[in-house]
């Protein structure tokens, strides 16, 4: 297992418990732990019935379903299959003519501060006018656009466009490459890319629409026939006459009206890349019924929403978190949220509280990292520190996509939240659409650096290695047993991938999450330890070793060979460590210092910045077994600096451990 094992035994060792305090059991949606208790008693009892009921409760069905769960082809799950509707429907139109149409939907901050709000009668109108100027250029139900925007609401309002004619998006991250960019519309056989002509993060114009010019020109995108350039700056940028067109062109004369299209339920709603075990991304592909059903959902049950909230998920777009907490769940939930489009240290650290202040948030989730690197900001300077900002609206604080280390959690807790707001450490995946183990805030007493118990429904479980299932107070693979409605579909033209790497033989059919995770022996708590493959979470950011192994050797003027590895790092969690031999021979000092640069910078080139290796080791061989296979345990330990335990007798040249002893 590739998780910190210091971090798994702080966690181990945790024993303080809080539970939600009297008047937040009494005010919650799902009140107390009977009221989860209840819940995970229906599910049990009669699953489809608890499905039925819940998907027939929260969202709107133009035509209505008549089968729950279709299990016939087994693991292609179909959830709702016959029901047809329409998400952008259920997060825009559904709310007109309630006390909701004027409420504020979307209040965007912009990176240089400017505020923008917009109601949802007003975002309803945007939304429906960008649709039909997607409808004039031909795009239709079925068709894929890409869309590679800044964090901001136009990014959102070309999400929900697509949503509202039936066209899949499948949103790219505005950090990643022009040739991640390329792989990606190739893959999805896009028809249509929506991006920006700039973004503005920390002060500083980034160039996007340039980006998308080079990875088209890389070959193979001739299925792109638009691109639609949103004018975020006054920059000029290339314009290919014929093919794009920005926003104003596009939305000249159209119409504020557009009836949404209605889909069958497993019509998919997006696809979004994000990375396995080997080399090349998958397109987890989402239906739209159980999606949204879930996106609505545990906005209510996980962040107990109520109509007087004002949350913030800070997830860009570009990932799940920004699909699932920004593009849908809120607004199918009637939310007023914030969407921000800087980063949290500009114009200083102070940021993020200084926005919770301003905009009176109520619900603030975030990700392990920012809070991290904000604690050391404001260690550093007190001008930064949460205690600066009045936070007194805060009333539910969230955390997502890595584990937060129990000193993090506790931090969390006192200096934002006062000890009075409950953290919601969501666990969830690409894959799972939502989340799937996580407080509840008004019913489950919280323990540091746990998840908790998984939300009514999911059946989350421990096993070995051949599916037995492990008793509480061990550790194991975590799986879930039955499907569940927002669950991944298939990969994208991959069906076999989907099913080799989410449903191996040796599971007895169960979903295989790709985590490790303990649970207490007291409770039943699950803490998750980390990826169990060769995924890492770099500051929350899935990248897979092989990934950037790929990116390397692609480099073959230079590089022999290359093998990654994460090692634990205060700030980003985990750290990406790269082996590297080369053609030449083993550089030293600054002539290795040169080519390591040389090496980040063609690796943020092939896939984004992101993937840039923190330390680079040159080696002239790796360690390898008699059969050849390079021992990536030993690659762990030399990346994390622990003396070698391992049997080294097999290495041809031990020397090398030296040599790999060394970063640049
Ligand atoms: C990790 C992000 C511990 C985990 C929503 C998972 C977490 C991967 C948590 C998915 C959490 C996410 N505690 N680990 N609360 N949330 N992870 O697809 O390893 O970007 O498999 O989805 O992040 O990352 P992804």
């Amino acid at each position: 297992m590739s998780a910190s094992t210091s971090a798994i035994e702080s966690v181990l060792v945790e024993n303080r418990v809080f539970p939600p305090s009297e008047a937040t059991v009494k005010a919650a949606r799902i009140s107390g732990i009977e009221g989860y208790n209840a819940l995970c008693a229906e599910a049990e009892k009669d699953f489809e019935g608890f499905w039925s009921r819940l998907a027939k409760t929260n969202v709107v069905w133009n035509k209505p379903f008549t089968r729950t769960l279709d299990e016939s082809n087994a693991p292609f799950y179909k959830w709702f299959d016959d029901g047809e509707l329409n998400a952008s429907a259920n997060c825009l139109d559904k709310h007109i003519g309630t006390p909701t149409e004027n409420k504020v939907a979307v209040i965007f901050e912009a990176d240089d501060g400017k505020v923008t709000k917009t109601t949802y009668k007003e975002l309803l109108a945007r939304v429906s006018q960008f649709a039909n100027a997607l409808k004039a250029d031909g795009i239709r139900k079925g068709d894929r656009v890409l869309v590679y925007m800044p964090m901001t609401l136009e990014g959102v309002i070309a999400m929900q466009a697509c949503a509202r004619i039936g066209a899949t998006h499948s949103v790219v991250f505005g950090g990643f490459s022009a040739k991640a960019l390329q792989e990606r519309i190739i893959d999805a056989g896009a028809v249509a890319v929506i991006t920006s002509n700039y973004q503005m993060r920390g002060g500083k114009e980034l160039p996007l629409k340039s980006i998308v010019d080079e990875g088209i020109a890389m070959g193979g995108c001739e299925s792109i026939k638009t691109v639609y350039v949103y004018q975020r700056t006054q920059t000029a940028c290339n314009m290919v006459a014929g093919r794009d067109k920005t926003f104003d062109e596009a939305l000249a004369g159209q119409s504020t009206d557009c009836a949404p299209v209605p889909v069958g339920a497993e019509h998919p709603l997006f696809i979004l890349y994000t990375s396995g075990s080997t080399g090349k991304p998958k397109g987890v592909q989402h239906s739209t019924g159980g999606y949204l059903l879930w996106a609505k959902l545990t906005m209510d049950w996980t962040f107990d929403l109520k109509p007087e909230d004002v949350f913030w998920c800070t997830a860009d777009i570009g990932w799940i978190t920004g699909h699932t907490y920004v593009a849908y769940g809120p607004l199918a939930a009637g939310a007023t949220q914030i969407i921000f489009e800087g980063v949290p240290t500009f114009p200083n650290a102070g940021r993020f509280w200084q926005m919770i202040e301003r905009h009176k948030c109520t619900i603030f989730y975030t990700a392990p990292t920012a809070i991290r690197s904000l604690i050391k900001a404001a260690e550093a300077d007190a001008a930064v520190h949460p205690d600066r900002s009045d936070l007194s609206s805060l009333r539910i604080l969230g955390s997502v996509g890595e584990p937060i280390n129990p000193e993090a959690w506790m931090w969390y807790y006192k200096n934002v939240g006062h000890e009075k707001c409950p953290i919601v450490d969501t666990f969830w995946q690409t894959e799972t659409g939502g989340h799937m183990m996580s407080p509840m805030p008004g019913a489950t007493p919280l323990v540091p650096g746990s998840c908790t118990l998984p939300l009514p429904g999911i059946m989350a479980a421990i096993v070995d290695e051949s599916g037995n299932e492990m008793p509480n107070g061990s550790g194991g693979i975590l799986v879930v047993k039955r499907p569940w409605p927002s669950m991944i579909r298939t990969i994208w033209n991959d069906p076999d991938r989907f099913k080799k790497s989410y449903f191996p033989d040796e599971l007895k059919g169960y979903y295989l999450a790709g985590d490790g995770a303990v649970r207490s022996a007291d409770r039943g708590y699950f803490r998750i330890t980390g990826r169990i493959d060769d995924v890492l979470n770099v500051s929350g950011h899935r990248m897979g070793t092989m990934e950037i192994e790929s990116a390397l050797v692609a480099k073959s003027d230079l590089v022999a060979e290359a093998a990654v590895v994460g090692r634990p790092d205060d700030l980003t969690g985990e750290a990406i460590c790269a082996f590297v031999v080369l053609k030449r021979s083993r550089p030293e000092g600054d002539e290795a210092k040169a080519i390591a640069k040389e090496l980040r910078d063609w690796v943020a080139k092939e896939i984004g910045p992101i993937a840039k290796p923190k330390d680079i080791r040159f080696g002239e061989n790796l360690p390898k077994t008699r059969s050849g296979k390079i021992m990536r345990r030993l690659l762990r330990s030399l990346a994390k600096g622990e003396s070698i335990t391992q049997d080294t007798s097999t290495l041809e040249n031990p020397a090398i451990l030296d040599q790999l002893g060394q970063a640049y």
